[in-house]
């Protein structure tokens, strides 16, 4: 069988963007870590305010865990409660997010922390928080007509000031 020039060359062309992909599917899943949520955990979302850990929403400090914080956010059209998180540079934080109406996205600027908000579910991301700063937390997915207002601030902050 003849297979022409350019066949050949489109064939290896259409194979090694194939392996391509695969490879950047491989590394953003198992390198980066990204992921879909698991959905294991369900929430009744018209009753957030009345379940823990969402009946007390902001950063907790925890004991006995592998991680060394927790920061519980509930979104709700056109804001995050809390609108503002501070927390010690090079804390372990496990991130726990629900919403209490539609989807709505959880993206800390610059960071890996990039979660879909799903009515019913609750989102968790495990992070080490290791460059201090300002970061802007984003809602990515198009919410309403409040869509580009809606945000909160994240303080990753350096606690041992040897200034003195
Ligand atoms: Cu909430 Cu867009």
């Amino acid at each position: 069988m003849e297979i022409h020039k350019y066949e050949k060359w489109w064939m290896i062309f259409g194979t090694g963007t194939l392996i391509v992909f695969l490879i950047i599917l491989g590394v953003s899943a198992f390198h980066s870590g990204t992921h879909p949520n698991n959905s294991k955990w369900t929430i009744d979302y018209e009753k957030v305010d009345e379940y823990a850990p969402f009946d007390n929403p902001g950063l907790h400090k925890v004991e006995g865990k592998d991680w060394d914080y927790e920061v519980v956010l509930v979104a709700q059209a056109f804001a995050y409660n809390p609108t503002e998180i501070e927390i010690p540079v090079g804390s372990k934080v496990r991130f726990i997010a629900t919403t209490k109406d539609v989807i709505h996205g959880l993206e800390v600027a610059g960071t890996n922390i990039n979660m879909m908000l799903e009515p019913g579910y609750v989102s968790e991301k495990i992070t080490t928080l290791d460059k201090a700063g300002t970061y802007t937390i984003v809602c990515n997915e198009y919410c309403g007509t409040g869509h580009a207002l809606m945000y909160s601030t994240l303080k990753v902050v350096d606690t041992n000031d040897n200034s003195n």
